[in-house]
């Protein structure tokens, strides 16, 4: 079959980790008999360079015309680089974020999953871990402090500055059953995490969180504040089945949990709307200190290609192909910098990619 998909490398390492999962996708392609276009997209400093601006009408357009978008990443070195001289709604992020608005993709899909093959990365004790853990963190990702009004200004001769933090029970909803329709096919917990003790948008969160879940009476559902769920990632990982929280919380137990597995360089994302449309992301970010020098793991984002095969191409068998050549690479003990152990070899970021496209 053909497929649509649009690439968007982004910045930093971005571009050599896209050019790694296009080699492993065009692998896929001639071994299951289809056709991969690809259109290449400018978003974040990329388009800044170029355009002026993080994001533009064409990249918008573009990527709505795709059957997919697998994504490097955005940004650069807030210290050295000129893209953070512009004002914030200027800069890199601004365009991330517009894309995750103007696409509607509300529901972010972010695991943190224990590789067995990696179990010596993970910072945490042995018996805390053993048998390994898979999290899956639903954030939502287009609503929240993210998006709502704000203002810096001054006031009786003071600099002053809010934002806000608004939900309405359809933003909460739809993320919600996404939550309970995923956890239907894992271990059929979820854990809300909001801060119901302080904020009203917590309290509304909860409220919608348990209309929802009557719909699901075979998932157990439980909530936990936000303070709570940090401390309990890093005091017992492997309570946790589905982690359903707003955008904010979402954002910050996500590097948490990622940090926790010992392998970001690992980890994959989905962006997905309300139909099987979505955005594809490894979980790390740009590492401008690496960028252009062979050291990038490419793993995340091959597996942000076999997420976005499975969940928008509805190309399972081909999704399989690759979760599989990534674990025989891994049990074959081969490794990028970020994951090196001891008694493994040690391969740059095309070396991975081609060992990966070798294995499908
Ligand atoms: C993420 C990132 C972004 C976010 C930044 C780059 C705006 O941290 O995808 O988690 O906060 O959502
Ligand atoms: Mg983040």
């Amino acid at each position: 079959m053909d497929f649509n998909i649009a690439l968007i490398p982004g910045d930093g390492i971005g571009p050599e980790i896209i050019e790694e999962a296009v080699k492993v996708l065009d692998k896929v392609a001639g071994k299951f008999g289809h056709n991969f276009n690809y259109t290449k997209l400018l978003l974040g400093g990329a388009s800044i360079d170029v355009n002026g601006v993080p994001l533009t009408e064409e990249t918008i357009e573009k990527a709505k015309a795709s059957d997919a978008v697998l994504m490097g990443s955005i940004g650069g070195d807030a210290k050295s680089s000129p893209w953070y001289k512009l004002e914030p709604s200027k800069r890199p992020e601004a365009g991330l974020l517009g894309i995750r608005k103007a696409l509607n993709l509300f529901a972010n899909l972010r695991p943190a999953v224990l590789y067995k093959e990696l179990s010596k990365a993970c910072p945490l004790k042995e018996e805390l871990t053993e048998g390994g853990f898979d999290i899956l963190i639903m954030r939502e990702l287009t609503g929240g402090l993210y998006f709502g009004e704000r203002r810096t200004y001054e006031e009786n001769g003071l600099r002053t500055a809010y934002d806000s933090l608004v939900y309405n029970e359809n933003e909460i909803r739809r993320i919600a059953i996404k939550a309970f329709e995923v956890a239907g096919k894992r271990r059929k917990k979820v854990t809300s995490v909001d801060k119901a003790n302080v904020l009203d948008s917590s309290r509304l969160w909860r409220k919608v969180v348990e209309e929802v879940s009557r719909d699901y009476p075979d998932i157990t559902v439980e909530n936990m504040l936000v303070d709570n769920c940090a401390m309990q990632l890093v005091r017992d990982p492997k309570q946790f089945d589905v982690i359903l929280t707003e955008n904010m919380f979402g954002d910050i137990l996500s590097d948490e949990a990622s940090m926790v597995t010992g392998s970001i360089g690992m980890l994959a994302s989905a962006s997905l709307n309300d139909t099987s449309f979505g955005l594809y992301e490894p979980s790390h970010g740009s590492a401008p200190d690496i960028a252009g020098m062979n050291k990038a793991n490419p793993i995340a984002t091959i597996l942000s290609a076999s997420m976005m095969l499975r969940f928008s191409l509805d190309l399972t068998k081909e999704a399989d192909a690759i979760d599989r050549a990534v674990e025989k690479v891994l049990e074959e003990g081969y490794r990028t910098g970020d994951i090196m152990s001891d008694a493994c070899t040690l391969l740059g970021t095309k070396e991975m990619g081609d060992k990966i496209a070798d294995n499908i």
